[in-house]
């Protein structure tokens, strides 16, 4: 019986820390961590940063960092880019499209300074 209730309560509790587990997350659709931190991945690539770019290594879920803010804005920009895309039957843009691995994206040679 002990056994069984534990049993009970130790799934109660991993569907519960599921449900929870992503405390901070707007506009991005992923439910579970590891869905979230693939994505996350990808994105440093893109950008050529290192996760402290925008996060604080010991809290992901603050938003104290103003790069990570910035990001999020550009998550949904480029949300409402695809859509537009979609509906063209085009291919779906990402952050690589204009940051190619830069923290910046590049600028036209007239525009350097
Ligand atoms: C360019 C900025 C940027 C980089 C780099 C980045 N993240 Fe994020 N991260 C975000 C944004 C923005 C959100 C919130 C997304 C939202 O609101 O939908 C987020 C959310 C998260 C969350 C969810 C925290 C919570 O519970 O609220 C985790 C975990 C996370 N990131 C991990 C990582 C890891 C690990 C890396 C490095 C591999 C990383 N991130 C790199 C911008 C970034
Ligand atoms: C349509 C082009 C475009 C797309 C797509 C795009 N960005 Fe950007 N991003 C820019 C431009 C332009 C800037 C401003 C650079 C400047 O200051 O000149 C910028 C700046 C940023 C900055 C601030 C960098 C800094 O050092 O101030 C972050 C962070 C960022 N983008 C994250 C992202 C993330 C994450 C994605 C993908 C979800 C993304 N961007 C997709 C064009 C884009």
């Amino acid at each position: 019986m002990i056994a069984k209730l534990t049993i009970v309560f130790l799934t109660a509790t991993v569907l519960f820390g599921q449900k929870s587990e992503l405390k901070n997350v707007k506009v991005l659709p992923f439910k579970k961590k590891r869905e979230l931190v693939n994505y996350m991945k990808i994105v440093s690539k893109e950008l050529g940063v290192k996760c402290s770019f925008c996060h604080i290594p010991n809290d992901y879920s603050s938003d104290k960092k103003a790069n990570k803010t910035v990001a999020r804005e550009m998550i949904l920009m480029t949300q409402n880019a695809n859509s537009v895309l979609n509906n063209l039957n085009f291919k779906q843009v990402s952050c690589w499209t204009c940051h190619r691995g830069n923290r910046i994206p590049d600028r036209r040679p007239q525009e350097k300074s």
